[in-house]
């Protein structure tokens, strides 16, 4: 396939996110309000194979890394078939999950026989209350029992997915690093964006200052290959190492200038760029009867029209959608 997918500012767009669910078991404080009621209408979920069909066209386009989130994607029922389905285009080089792990236990597995390659876990705390308080639901023991299993089957290396607000305490910040050490992961800290209005009160962390004191501490080293590494900048523990530490700072030091992802919700909106609005109805327009020739005019025409960056430092109202339904 020679079809690429560039937009106006020369960027490849080579990695689609597609969230299968904008519901999640869980309510963590920067993802939604904790009496949140606007989710998507059953009615206007993309089945499966609407959703592999949507895909098929960005992987014509010269997609070739797929990411599956939510919400929650686990609780998508039969999404280790969608992943099957997925895997079994050959021009997918990389599927990979980003879960909150609650029932990671029971989907590890099936979702390694499907072919999903990497899987990215959130994990904000090791404090048991810690993690309710900022979750909403006591279940860190469920987490950590599934990353076990995820390890068990033969997930490596699995990310941890850590968002970090201002007032974090550097000491948890060393447990967490600590234990991804230990158990093979590598811990990714987050700054925390304001998108959606979740209630909370918004103040994100420097993490481009705190990264680099922490990995001072822990001795290591800045990573050389930055290749595959997406938002991330990473460190690792010596010459030629994996990643063990990572940051992703959208606010204290943006990445929009090597963005080469679209993100695709549940009922098939596409949208350009995770901080703006801009957005294309896919999904509407497959369920008004478009042929495949149409849904690539409108992709193209989408990726055209893919904003330059996000503008969270910059602008007063925020994204009003909310994380959940993007899944990040
Ligand atoms: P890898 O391919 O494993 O590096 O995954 P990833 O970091 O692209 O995906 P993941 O779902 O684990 O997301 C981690 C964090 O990065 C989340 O907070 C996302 O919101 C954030 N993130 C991912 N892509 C973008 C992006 O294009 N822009 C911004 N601002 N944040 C992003
Ligand atoms: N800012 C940054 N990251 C967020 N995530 C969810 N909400 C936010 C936010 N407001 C993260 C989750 C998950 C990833 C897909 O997105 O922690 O790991
Ligand atoms: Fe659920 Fe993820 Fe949002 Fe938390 S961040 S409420 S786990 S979708």
């Amino acid at each position: 396939p020679t079809a690429q997918l560039i937009d106006t500012y020369g960027r490849r767009i080579s990695y689609l996110r597609v969230s299968v669910t904008d519901r999640c078991d869980l309510r963590c404080s920067y993802c939604m309000p904790k009496d949140f009621k606007g989710f998507e209408e059953p009615a206007h979920w993309l089945r499966h194979e609407e959703m592999a069909r949507l895909v098929g066209l960005f992987v014509q386009l010269g997609v070739s890394k797929v990411r599956l989130t939510g919400g929650e994607p686990l609780m998508r029922r039969g999404i280790a078939e969608l992943a099957a389905r997925i895997t079994a285009m050959p021009q997918v080089r990389d599927l990979s999950l980003s879960t909150n792990g609650t029932t990671l236990k029971r989907h590890a597995a099936s979702l390694r026989a499907a072919g999903v390659k990497r899987l990215n876990v959130s994990l904000d705390t090791l404090d048991v209350a810690q993690y309710a308080a900022i979750t909403g639901r006591d279940c860190l023991h469920d987490v950590l029992e599934g990353l076990g299993e995820a390890v068990r089957v033969g997930f490596a290396p699995i990310k941890l997915n850590c968002v970090v607000n201002s007032d974090m305490p550097e000491a948890e910040m060393i447990r967490l690093l600590r234990y991804a050490l230990e158990h093979g992961f590598i811990l990714r800290l987050i700054e925390n964006m304001p998108i959606g209005s979740t209630g909370q009160q918004f103040q994100h962390a420097d993490l481009t200052r705190q990264g680099a004191e922490l990995a001072a501490r822990f001795d290591l080293v800045p990573a050389l290959d930055t290749s595959d590494s997406g938002p991330a900048r990473y460190w690792t523990a010596g010459d030629d190492g994996p990643s063990v530490l990572g940051v992703i700072t959208p606010m204290s030091r943006h990445f929009c200038e090597t963005c080469n992802r679209v993100r695709l919700t549940v009922d098939g909106t596409l949208h350009l760029c995770l901080g703006q609005e801009d957005s294309v109805p896919l999904g509407r327009l497959l369920r008004a009867g478009a042929d495949d020739a149409a849904l690539l005019a409108a992709i193209e025409a989408g990726i055209a029209a893919k904003p330059e960056r996000h503008e969270f430092n910059t602008r007063r109202e925020r994204v009003v959608r909310f994380m959940s339904q993007t899944g990040g």
